[in-house]
């Protein structure tokens, strides 16, 4: 729908949800839901969009028309010879469905077609250019199957346009130039109908002025009978489908299976077909593959509309190939072969970071840029001091405090989330320390966020990093991890920014200062920084570092504590 009107081309979260409140359209009440969703025989004839067909399909219909009829001249066919040709040429399929073959695919010997032949044709769809709406546009190819759809909407009795147009309570037309203003177009339909009255519905919805393309509002360009009668089949259909309203419930589909399956509107506005498409191929299709996420659009148009919207970097726009699943590796002497082999096995995490324009040499790779940032950060964390004991002295004390503070009794035994409320949030605030990240505290209330909501930021940059392995939840773990990239870098880049501008450790920022009142390492993050710029270090290097280093220290501390309380836990 968001293509067909266009709403793909600007900012917009429009959408059409089957299970919104409609009031005040048909009546006062909500229309109604899951009325059951039949169709009707007049949009079977709506729907027939011959003339939009691409080159691509015209030429193979060309040339099998040619192949069953090949004595016939195309476009002087008759049904006849169709039918004759086809007969011919009919090879009876077999009876059983998995072994029947089309479009020149091949099944494996297990009865599967090929992923990559199915990908293929998925893909040269997508970059193929749909024809348009309007008269003289149906391939030539195709004049005989337009008698047979003529012939089909008489047997039927389907209304004709101006019925149908008046069953939707637009304007009738009323006169041949009404239909379409080229005065042959309107001349041919006067002599064929005599009265305007009469013109049949398929061929009226195919000769009838197509609409112009508009910015919101038109991008599919039928006539106007026809884009009425498409929105409203959509709508009507879904809302009127059990499955997609009363039974679109986690109850029914379990919660699993609601979430799986729902729209995110800050992802492709709500379009879910990239899910199902990464889901059946995940060797194929990159979490922000292009092709996934807008299939029915070119990608050579999607890339120009993305760049119009500032979200060009958000896509691959990359043909897709094959990328083989991951192996799982567990022989301890081979995990020492790979990570001793860089220049083979690089860091699955590079792309990530490069994403959310980080780029750590020390996370990218035993490189020599790695090992001298390594010994930079090794020294700038250690410092002359004796760090590694006001460490754990800083969390010795944290975790005592937060377990005093977060137990919570239970008759006589104190209950305490070791994890959630001890482990993460002790990381989280050495973590602040150690990097001069400003947070809500008792000490500091000008932070935009405490431990807790930084320890969930950190996550969130956590898993699109390291655990970004299902394409089809790619864009989402992306979308929250620069939100949260972003608010971190912005508390950071004001601290370091700062440092650079006025360096020793002095505290002319307010915020500083009460960053410094802390009695446990009070100024171990300032000269963490201070001593990063001293090795030639600029802001945003600094800010990447510190995000970084901070997000990967929490979190793999928080989950090394999580696996000793769980290997702690007896059954009783
Ligand atoms: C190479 C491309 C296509 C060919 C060769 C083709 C051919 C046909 C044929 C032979 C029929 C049956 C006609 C009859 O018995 O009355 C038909 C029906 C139909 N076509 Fe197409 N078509 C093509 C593309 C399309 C496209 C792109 C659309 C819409 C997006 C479309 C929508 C329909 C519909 C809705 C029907 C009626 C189906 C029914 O009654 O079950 N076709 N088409």
């Amino acid at each position: 729908m968001r293509t067909i009107l266009n709403l793909q081309c600007v900012d917009s979260s429009v959408n059409l949800d089957p299970r919104a409140k409609i009031e005040g359209i048909i009546g006062p009440r909500d229309v109604d839901k899951a009325r059951g969703n039949q169709t009707s025989a007049e949009i079977n004839m709506i729907y027939r969009w011959h003339s939009t067909i691409s080159k691509k399909d015209e030429d193979w219909l060309t040339d099998h028309m040619s192949m069953i009829c090949p004595d016939m001249k195309i476009g002087h066919l008759t049904l006849e010879d169709m039918r004759a040709g086809m007969r011919r040429h009919a090879a009876i399929p077999p009876a059983d469905p998995g072994r029947r073959v089309f479009a020149g695919l091949e099944r494996n010997n297990d009865g599967y077609f090929r992923d990559e032949d199915i990908v293929q044709i998925l893909t040269e769809a997508t970059d193929e250019v749909a024809m348009s709406f309007g008269p003289r546009r149906v391939p030539l190819a195709l004049k005989v199957i337009e008698v047979m759809s003529i012939e089909q909407g008489r047997q039927w009795g389907v209304a004709s346009l101006n019925e149908t147009r008046r069953f939707f309570g637009m304007k009738p037309h009323t006169s041949f130039t009404d239909i379409h203003p080229d005065p042959d177009v309107a001349a041919a339909l006067e002599v064929l109908y005599e009265d305007v009255e009469n013109v049949e519905l398929y061929a009226g919805t195919i000769l009838e002025e197509p609409t112009v393309p508009m910015t919101p509002g038109s991008g599919l360009c039928a006539g106007t009978t026809a884009t009425r009668a498409v929105v409203s089949h959509a709508l009507s259909l879904i809302r009127g489908d059990r499955f997609y309203t009363v039974d679109y419930t986690p109850h029914h589909l379990t919660a699993f299976g609601f979430n799986a399956a729902s729209s995110e509107y800050s992802i492709d506005g709500g379009g879910v077909m990239y899910k199902l498409l990464m889901r059946v191929f995940p060797e194929y299709y990159r979490g922000n593959s292009i092709y996934a996420h807008y299939p029915l659009t070119t990608p050579l148009e999607m890339r120009r509309r993305q760049k119009s919207l500032g979200h060009e970097a958000d896509f691959t726009y990359e043909k897709l190939r094959y990328d083989s699943p991951p192996t799982v590796i567990t022989d301890y002497k081979m995990i020492l072969r790979i990570l001793r082999d860089q220049t083979l096995y690089t860091t699955a995490w590079t792309h990530t970071l490069r994403q959310l324009e980080y780029q750590p040499h020390v996370l990218l790779g035993h490189t020599i840029a790695a090992i001298k940032q390594q010994d930079i950060i090794r020294q700038a964390i250690l410092g002359p001091e004796e760090s590694v004991d006001i460490f754990a002295h800083f969390l010795n004390l944290k975790t005592t405090q937060l377990v005093q503070n977060n137990s919570k009794w239970l008759f006589k035994v104190a209950e305490i989330d070791a994890i959630k409320d001890v482990a993460a949030r002790s990381w989280t605030q050495f973590a602040a320390c150690l990097f001069n990240i400003p947070i809500n505290d008792s000490q500091d209330s000008t932070a935009s966020f405490d431990d807790k909501q930084l320890f969930s930021k950190m996550i969130a940059v956590f898993h699109f990093v390291h655990l970004d392995n299902n394409p089809a939840k790619s864009a989402a773990l992306r979308r929250d991890a620069i939100a949260a990239s972003d608010e971190m870098s912005k508390e950071v880049r004001i601290v370091s920014e700062g440092m650079k501008a006025s360096p020793a450790v002095q505290f002319p920022d307010p915020r500083k200062r009460r960053h410094a009142k802390r009695n446990l390492m009070p100024d171990h993050g300032a000269k963490v920084m201070q001593r990063l710029f001293d090795n030639g270090a600029k802001v945003k290097e600094v800010v990447s570092l510190v995000v970084i280093l901070a997000v990967d220290l929490v979190v793999f501390s928080t989950f090394a504590v999580s696996l000793e309380v769980a290997s702690c836990i007896r059954p009783c």
